[in-house]
């Protein structure tokens, strides 16, 4: 999708317009978005509003499309936006929206329905620079976030840890700044990585830890750090998930895809900042090997893990990131982000990923960060009244809780515990926005999810 500024169109556009109508109305040469209550419309429902443009140009198959800024008018909420803060928002929902993951369908004849090029005018003169830019930056951010949403969409067949390597590799190639090590089997051994070894122990395809370094800053500065859960499928293991709670688990990589396309996007934007992403990446499968439960796993911390649940995996594997990042790094901030419990669903449902903290005032601050830039969150506490719930009769920590109860929380406990107690970090539990949904006004599957606020982060 192309963006252009105040000229006049080479082909036939289609012309695009809010109003306070209560319909869409399509024809010919224009589609009316009716819009009920502008007054009302908050940022988040700005969004959708956006990335509707592009999904019903796509059902009437209208390829360039024509918008007046004057039309943005109608929404308070934008009042306080500059042109190029609204340029910004606006052509990133409309890459978003714009999206598709047709990889694995057979093209028809007349193609996939897109958007090609979208035309702003009456945007004024004074702003014209500043829109530009804010433009450019967009496709830039937008390019990424489907990138990460393709990693994440791929079936877990053609998406094996090596294949995240690769695309690692491939992301960050000819960036400038931007480095990549992988190390394998040996090298995790060395290390001592006992629990995302373990974790992979029982596929046919060999865990990958994947290390992005970006030196955008100044020598000597301490980087962000962001880790991602990269569970390229997730079965279950010998606790094997029932078939329903399968389906999709090949998006269980998408915290893993993300910190690969979040670097490489803070890198491309040339980020005065230091910054390093890893990945730990595994296939938490079935196997001959396979972990148990009951199995004791020494990661790279030293401390004994006791396996109560082999489903409970994405903690083990970012147990052994977290311990790597801060005895390599000493990272001034550290964000995960990992498709981590279903139970994040339960409490949420599908609209906000969880945030948890030992701060809360960097939670909170997050929060109203991701708020900014259109990534939803919430937080949820940890306090030590959960510790109990990991206790382990025979090792130091358990990778569950005893009761059912609090399964979000549980997990960031157990984080928690290979975190330095010092260590300004925030664990980001993204399962409930690993998939659209419906109002999302999205393609079925990734999100691209936060990776905005990821961006914000680092660029702070
Ligand atoms: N990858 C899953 C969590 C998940 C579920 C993400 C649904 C997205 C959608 C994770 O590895 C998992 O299986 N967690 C278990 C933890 C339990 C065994 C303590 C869960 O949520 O049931
Ligand atoms: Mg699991
Ligand atoms: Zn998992």
């Amino acid at each position: 999708m192309k963006f252009h500024i105040n000229q006049s169109p080479t082909k036939k556009h289609i012309e695009v317009s809010f109003d306070s109508k209560e319909t869409l109305r399509v024809s010919d040469d224009t589609i009316r978005i009716g819009v009920q209550d502008a007054k009302k419309v908050s940022m988040k429902k700005f969004s959708r509003l956006a990335r509707s443009i592009v999904r019903t140009a796509h059902a009437h198959r209208a390829s360039h499309l024509t918008i007046d800024w004057d039309s943005f008018k109608l929404f308070p909420i934008l009042a306080s936006f500059s042109d190029a803060e609204r340029a910004e928002r606006i052509a990133i929902e409309m890459l978003l929206a714009n999206y598709s993951f047709t990889a694995y369908k057979t093209t028809p004849k007349n193609g996939w329905p897109t958007v090609k090029e979208v035309l702003f005018t009456g945007v004024p003169q004074k702003s014209l620079p500043a829109v530009k830019s804010a433009l450019a930056r967009s496709v830039i951010i937008g390019e990424e976030m489907n990138a990460a949403r393709t990693l994440a969409n791929t079936p877990g067949s053609d998406m094996p840890p090596k294949k995240m390597s690769l695309a690692a590799q491939k992301a960050a190639q000819g960036i400038a700044g931007l480095k990549v090590s992988i190390l394998g089997t040996k090298e995790m051994k060395r290390l001592g990585m006992g629990a995302i070894l373990g974790v992979g122990q029982g596929s046919v395809h060999e865990s990958q830890f994947i290390v992005l370094e970006y030196s955008g800053g100044k020598k000597g500065e301490k980087p962000v750090a962001l880790v991602g859960k990269g569970i390229t499928y997730d079965t279950g293991g010998l606790g094997l998930k029932p078939a329903d709670a399968m389906m999709g688990m090949h998006m269980d990589m998408t915290g893993g895809a993300l910190v690969i396309h979040a670097i490489t996007l803070a890198a491309r934007l040339k980020t005065k900042r230091n910054i390093v992403a890893v990945v730990a990446a595994a296939e938490n499968a079935v196997g001959k090997e396979s972990y148990r439960m009951g199995d004791i796993l020494k990661g790279m911390s030293g401390k004994m893990i006791e396996v109560r649940h082999t489903d409970a995996e994405g903690r083990l594997v970012l147990s052994d990131a977290l311990t790597y990042v801060q005895k390599k790094f000493s990272p001034k901030l550290i964000i995960d982000v990992a498709t981590l419990t279903g139970a994040a669903l339960v409490a949420l449902g599908q609209s906000a990923s969880i945030l948890l903290s030992r701060d809360e005032k960097l939670a909170w601050d997050i929060h109203m960060k991701g708020n900014a830039v259109g990534d939803c969150t919430w937080p949820l506490p940890l306090w030590d009244d959960f510790k109990p719930e990991l206790e382990s009769k025979v090792a130091d920590i358990s990778n569950i809780g005893k009761t059912r109860y609090g399964g979000t929380i549980n997990g960031g406990m157990f984080l928690a515990e290979f975190v330095d107690e010092k260590q300004p970090w925030v664990h980001i539990d993204i399962a409930p926005r690993m998939e659209s949904v419906e109002g999302d006004h999205l393609a079925d599957g990734a999100t691209g999810e936060p990776m905005r606020l990821l961006l914000k982060m680092v660029q702070e």
